[in-house]
């Protein structure tokens, strides 16, 4: 989308789509794309808060000049120094020589290191104002959402909030660019996901942050990623509110490690005996085929956490070890466990689970299940104390 697009008063939107980038930061998966957000404001003095990408930014900084009709672009608004979003810093910088370059202290000691940028610097402070004109700009500093200089910008006129990646999301635009001229719900787990896997692990500092905004009025929200939100802020507002202090569904997921098909056919005893028991939202994923990033979003969804896994040369199959790791990493919170695993010949797998939920905090519905070899229709019965169990607590 190489267009400019009026979001309100003298403020566009002039991001940019991605869908050629398979994994974002080399890691999570993007089946469909991601949009980097940056804006522009053409008042008295002219501003843009944040860039893009350099490897999607396409003819950026020709938008850039067409909109400015030969005006100079005189600040440049740094809420967030990750190069998905300072990737055009130093190219702008050139192209303006006077560009003044706004941002905290902790903004411009990254900005050094990634760019060797220090001449024009405009240093802030939480609260601070840089006045447009008819836009006023106030800095509020919300650090460790999720990098230590992030922080939002806030527009008194329109009463509009830059808010960096924060209220963020997965999902390259498809025309609409605002809520209202979109499916919003059909966006919703591609928001959870990049909630759950960039930003997540901060959640403490994510309510530290929503704490600063409130009585603060927002008609529009503006993040660097996914919608701007100009007909139902509080929505997206909500959801990161609920994800934050770690409300989750009353579902179970069933996560299972197999290796010759022992474990997935307990997790498939499990889920099955769940559902008798009247839990409607269940989701039975195997780690080997579902990548880890669609795991962690499902296990912050949900309320009940079952991991299986077969025993791999006396430890934990690798992928699953992989999910226990990231998981002690992120710390999701308010989860009811279950472990079940296959024994192999000396165990190991179902320990090792043990161990991950202890030191997640997270108390088990019933003593974890093992099975030694082929899991028959009578050892598999063994599962219907942890599945009965589990399913008494997600109902209750
Ligand atoms: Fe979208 Fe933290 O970068």
């Amino acid at each position: 989308m190489n267009i400019q697009i009026p979001i309100t008063g003298k403020i566009s939107w002039i991001g940019v789509n991605d869908r050629r980038k398979p994994l974002f930061e080399n890691m999570w998966p993007l089946p469909h794309g991601v949009a980097y957000n940056a804006y522009i404001i053409d008042d008295e003095k002219t501003a843009l808060i944040d860039t893009v990408d350099a490897s999607a930014a396409g003819d950026f900084l020709e938008r850039i000049a067409e909109h400015l009709q030969g005006r100079p672009l005189q600040y440049l608004v740094i809420n967030h120094m990750e190069p998905d979003h300072s990737g055009m810093i130093d190219a702008l910088a050139k192209r303006y020589p006077a560009l003044q370059i706004v941002g905290n202290k902790r903004t411009f000691k990254i900005l050094e290191s990634y760019f060797g940028v220090t001449q024009n610097l405009l240093e802030i402070a939480d609260g601070d104002r840089l006045d447009l004109g008819r836009h006023q700009l106030q800095f509020i500093l919300t650090p460790w959402v999720h990098w230590p200089e992030t922080m939002m910008t806030y527009d008194a006129a329109e009463q509009l909030l830059f808010s960096g990646d924060a209220f963020g999301a997965f999902g390259a635009f498809s025309g609409g660019i605002f809520d209202d001229e979109t499916l919003v719900e059909r966006r919703e787990d591609e928001t959870l996901r990049y909630y759950s896997n960039i930003v997540g692990q901060y959640s403490g500092m994510v309510q530290k942050a929503l704490a600063k905004l409130k009585g603060v009025p927002i008609r529009t929200v503006c993040p660097t990623h996914g919608l701007v939100w100009r007909s139902n802020p509080s929505k997206i507002i909500d959801l990161y509110d609920r994800w934050s202090r770690y409300e989750s569904q009353p579902g179970v997921v069933v996560a299972f490690a197999s290796m010759y098909g022992n474990a997935e056919q307990m997790a498939d005893y499990l889920a099955r005996r769940i559902a008798e028991q009247g839990v409607r939202d269940i989701r039975v994923l195997d780690v080997s085929t579902t990548h880890l990033s669609f795991l962690l979003s499902e296990i912050w969804k949900y309320r009940g956490v079952l991991l299986g896994s077969c025993t791999c040369n006396n430890l934990l199959h690798p992928l699953m070890e992989q999910l226990c790791t990231k998981l002690t990493h992120i710390v999701p919170k308010n989860k009811i466990a279950g472990a079940f695993g296959t024994f192999s010949w000396n165990g190991g797998a179902v320990k090792h689970l043990r161990h991950t939920f202890e030191a997640l905090q997270w108390p088990l519905a019933a003593e974890p299940v093992e099975i030694q070899g082929r899991p028959t229709p009578a050892k598999l019965r063994s599962c219907d104390v942890l599945a009965i169990a589990m399913a008494e607590k997600i109902r209750n």
